[in-house]
């Protein structure tokens, strides 16, 4: 079963709280919250504050991608804010270890997103500390770019890496130029979770803009 996390994103901020109803009613499994600081990317968001203000509005499942300098400030005030995971870049993270251990003892689950020149070797040794590996399929920052096929490779090693380590259990999720089309390339090179903004909210009719992308 494919996992779709709506990257709200792509929604409309003027009216968030509806936004995020829609894509409840509309079948989504997770939100996918993009916080960006306008240093790790050139862009800029919104922080833990925001996030607590959605969190009355939906049981769906937090999948807080954090795209900042300095991810490690955020964690307390995002766990407190509602967040179920935090996913990290480890481009951001010197001690990335160390890092995925403090997001793990605030009772969350930890994730590593990887730009699509970093290399699955950084994912070696810390396999134990995560349930979601992010291949990022275009360059993280904005909204709305074309993915990069030179990723489909990418996804299938690390589909042989994780059955070499014995830990299928471990979430394969995408993000960035996801579409019926490249849905279709990406879960059968191993996906099993897909991020997509432009995609589903741009979708008058976004019950079938998720079962297009299942
Ligand atoms: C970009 C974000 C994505 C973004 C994807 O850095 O991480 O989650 O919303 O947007 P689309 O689906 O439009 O490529
Ligand atoms: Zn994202």
């Amino acid at each position: 079963m494919t996992i779709i996390a709506p990257s709200i994103l792509a929604s409309n901020f003027a009216s968030l709280g509806d936004e995020i109803r829609s894509i409840e009613a509309a079948g989504a499994d997770w939100v996918h919250i993009d916080i960006m600081d306008g240093h790790f990317v050139p862009n800029l968001t919104f922080g833990p504050p925001i996030v607590s203000m959605i969190r009355p509005v939906t049981k769906l499942f937090f999948d807080v991608h954090l795209m900042v300098e300095a991810p490690q400030l955020l964690f307390p005030a995002l766990a407190a804010a509602g967040a179920d995971r935090i996913t990290v870049h480890p481009e951001a993270c010197v001690h990335l270890h160390r890092t995925l251990t403090e997001i793990k003892e605030l009772g969350i689950k930890a994730g590593v997103a990887l730009n699509p020149h970093t290399p699955l070797s950084v994912l070696e040794y810390i396999l134990d500390e995560i349930d979601l590996i992010l291949i990022m399929t275009i360059n993280p920052g904005f909204g709305g770019q074309s993915f990069l096929p030179a990723m489909l490779p990418k996804l299938r090693e690390l589909k042989e890496m994780l059955e070499r380590h014995g830990r299928t259990d471990i979430h394969i999720q995408v993000d960035g130029g996801i579409n019926a089309e490249t849905a279709a390339w990406v879960r059968e090179a191993g996906a099993n979770s897909l991020v997509a903004g432009t995609y589903i909210f741009g979708h008058e009719d976004r019950a079938a803009a998720i079962a297009a992308l299942r």
